[in-house]
């Protein structure tokens, strides 16, 4: 079998590298796997996002043991082929996605929450210690196996990206239980990239007033992001005509900043912003050394004297893609053909790796990249 991997640690070392085809039987040998509970899938999509340009930047990842390569691609979306006699929730044919992380040995890690696994050392397809998605066919255990509805198909390697967006508001709402009362009425999505697209969704379904701050400028005609965020009911803003914190001045401080920009700075500058009793979420993987300047002291008393809080939010278990896929479902009657905007640039086959990566570097307009790996 064909896969798309990387050299970890090795700048621009992606590659075509050979992978045997796995079979059922594999499931007791995989991370997290049980016995009778394989599910073995033809791989039809896979979306690719930062994580896998920082990886192939060499800044981030690493190669499960014994392999000196990294098979890339944690967004899956596929089509079940077999399953072992103790799958009881997907059947040979239906759409699949997969969730990223595998369980470690912690406590959350044994009751399905290895997303908030509390080792230093985290299993994640496609990015650390184990083989992603990028290849012809994959086994894993149906507990990492999420179904998807036939009609959300057009949507495909979206289910991954929602599930990360899905688990940082739900990390914002619960973390707020320490409140008592928290009808948040505004909020701010900094960055617009497709975990800010679907955050602000996410938002927008929650009849949250929205502002997505995005780098690029407010254009006429307006561009793809201005368009899609609108065509969320949300407000598109430009965080080269105005500062996240002088914004904020202008239309009210924000019950809930989700901050998905990748850039470390703007994750701390977003803590101006912040209202009273508000909770600010970082959702970004910074893989650089960047070092920055920050008014501590001005930070420091606003965050006291208003009871302000930080998240830090990671990954999506198996729950956060069911809300993920409740919520692009609902989306789509919302608001009518907009997710799938964000869906820009289909390359096809595994052969064309290099192109797949050329788009994630180079090309501004590519909001979405992702590989038509196989036909239905
Ligand atoms: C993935 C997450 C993962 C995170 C950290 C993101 O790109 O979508 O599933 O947990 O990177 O590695
Ligand atoms: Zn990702």
């Amino acid at each position: 079998m064909k896969a798309v991997a990387v050299t970890p640690r090795k700048p621009d070392s992606v590659h075509l590298a050979e992978l045997p085809p796995p079979s059922l039987d594999d499931v007791v040998r995989l991370r997290g796997g049980r016995e009778g509970h394989g599910v073995l899938m033809k791989v039809l999509k896979v979306g690719v996002d930062a994580t896998d340009r920082e990886i192939n930047e060499g800044l981030y990842g690493n190669a499960p043991p014994g392999f000196d390569f990294l098979v890339l691609g944690h967004e899956f979306f596929g089509r079940v082929e077999a399953v072992g006699p103790k799958v009881t929730h997907v059947v040979p044919g239906d759409f699949v996605t997969c969730t990223v992380r595998r369980p470690g040995e912690s406590i959350y890690d044994q009751i399905g929450t290895n997303d908030m696994t509390s080792e230093e050392v985290y299993y994640e397809r496609g990015i650390n210690l184990l083989h992603g998605y990028l290849t012809e066919r994959v086994v894993d255990d149906a507990e990492f196996v999420v179904k998807m509805p036939k009609s959300l198909r057009h949507l495909h390697v979206l289910a991954e990206p929602m599930s990360c967006a899905a688990k940082a508001v739900q990390q914002a709402f619960e973390a707020q239980r320490r409140l008592k009362v928290w009808h948040p009425q505004r909020a701010f999505v900094q960055g617009a990239g497709q975990i800010g697209l679907l955050t602000t969704l996410i938002l927008r379904l929650r009849g949250i007033e929205v502002y997505t701050l995005a780098w690029s400028k407010v254009r006429n005609p307006p561009s793809l992001k201005q368009q899609i965020v609108e065509g969320f009911g949300a407000h598109y803003v430009s965080l080269q005509e105005t500062k996240i914190d002088e914004f904020a001045q202008k239309v009210g401080k924000p019950d809930l900043i989700v901050d998905a920009t990748g850039n470390s700075e703007a994750a701390f500058r977003a803590m101006r912003a912040l209202a009273h009793n508000g909770v600010l979420v970082w959702t970004s993987i910074t893989g650089g050394n960047e070092e920055t300047t920050i008014p501590s002291d001005k930070i420091n008393i606003e965050w006291v004297l208003g009871n302000k809080l930080l998240v830090g939010s990671v990954n999506g278990n198996r729950h956060h893609f069911a809300a993920g896929i409740a919520d692009l479902t609902l989306g789509e009657e919302m608001y009518p053909g907009v997710i799938k905007r964000i869906l820009t640039h289909p390359v096809d086959g595994l052969d064309n790796y290099r192109e797949m990566m050329r788009l994630l570097v180079e090309d501004k307009t590519a909001l979405k990249v992702f590989v038509n790996v196989a036909e239905e």
